[in-house]
């Protein structure tokens, strides 16, 4: 039995048969995939959980990723972008006022058009822009409650859109990015009718990544007259789709870099086992902090794929330069406390 067909297994072994996607309250990451699939894995979650203690117990506060040596290996844009992906985490409103990632010289003047937040789902995020830049943001916020998902719905993937033919997507996935969809690029074509020159950057963390991506392809399926204004930068996106959703976004004349940073776990799932596949390109900060862009091949063995199992990270999830994460988000297990 390979590696992969054990997981399988034990996944499909334990996934609820019909478990509603919000039903299961999570812990940070998920003991059915991480603590039951592989000891590595509960190894993993286990120095998570450390880490939790240790910051609580010294009242840390933020990380500033700022002040790390890993920044020196990211470029402008993925540092920039990855602060309005974490900033998702942190606007409560219509106001550009969150700590760090609203306060950078690359964010500040931030102007935030529409913001919700629909915790039964979840799905939470912000469109804004940005004059002097001349852009137009729209960004998703994670949540602790994708690991139910990749466990529960792997299996359930759905066919959709209905513009490509063959392509599947992640149910649990598709049904955040659904909850705000129509709203969001209703404000998004507000914006484009009074800016008609500006571009329109997706971005995402986590699930977040995993929306922007839906949002990508949405867009170019639904207003192909934006394509020439989309880019798309994501963050620790976990897999959204199967090949033919994938090559076809990956083959869309728009910049995309999906942005995994050294062994974080999320990218890694679900598993390409299970029928999902990456859209290029990934941008990878490898282990010694050398960011390697891995062009047209999406699962590409030369970057974060030629790592092995034992070396995925649930840490490094939280750790991309620019996103800001704070750990009390880890601390209380549940990332909608905050907002
Ligand atoms: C952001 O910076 C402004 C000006 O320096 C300051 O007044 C404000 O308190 C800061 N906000 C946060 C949330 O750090
Ligand atoms: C795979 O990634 C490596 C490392 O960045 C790169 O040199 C190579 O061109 C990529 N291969 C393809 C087919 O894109």
């Amino acid at each position: 039995m390979s590696i992969f067909s054990f997981i399988l297994a034990t996944m499909l072994a334990l996934a609820p048969a019909c478990a509603a996607p919000t039903s299961a309250p999570s812990k940070f990451l998920d003991e059915r995939l991480l603590g039951l699939a592989l000891p590595q894995m509960e190894e993993l979650a286990s120095r998570v959980r450390a880490v939790a203690a240790s910051s609580r117990a010294a009242n840390t506060g933020l990380i500033d990723t700022k002040n790390d040596q890993t920044d020196i290996a990211s470029s402008d844009n993925l540092y920039k972008y990855c602060e309005y992906a974490g900033a998702a985490y942190k606007v409560a409103g219509t106001a550009w006022d969150c700590p760090v990632n609203c306060n950078s010289t690359n964010t500040a003047g931030t102007v935030v058009d529409y913001h919700w937040s629909l915790k039964s789902i979840p799905s939470y995020g912000y469109v804004a822009h940005k004059d002097d830049t001349k852009e137009i943001i729209v960004s998703w916020r994670g949540s602790t409650v994708f690991m139910d998902w990749v466990a529960d719905f792997t299996f359930m993937s759905t066919s959709w859109p209905a513009q490509i033919d063959g392509a599947k997507v992640h149910l649990g996935f598709l049904s955040a990015y659904n909850a705000a969809a129509g709203k969001v690029k209703d404000v998004v074509a507000g914006l484009v009718q009074t800016y008609p020159d500006y571009r329109i950057v997706l971005t995402g963390h986590s699930l977040g990544g995993a929306q922007a991506v839906l949002a990508a392809v949405d867009i170019a399926t639904t207003r192909p007259e934006w394509i020439s204004r989309i880019e798309l930068y994501t963050f620790g996106q976990p897999r959204v789709g199967n090949s033919a959703f994938s090559n076809w976004l990956s083959k869309l004349p728009i910049p995309i870099f999906r942005t995994v940073y050294r062994s974080d776990i999320v990218p890694q799932v679900p598993l390409q086992a299970m029928g999902f596949q990456h859209q290029a390109q990934e941008v990878w900060y490898d282990l010694n902090m050398q960011t390697k862009f891995c062009g047209s091949n999406a699962e590409n063995l030369s970057c974060q794929n030629s790592l092995s199992m034992a070396k995925w990270s649930a840490l490094n999830h939280l750790q991309y330069p620019g996103l800001s994460f704070d750990p009390r988000y880890i601390i209380t297990g549940k990332l909608e406390v905050i907002t």
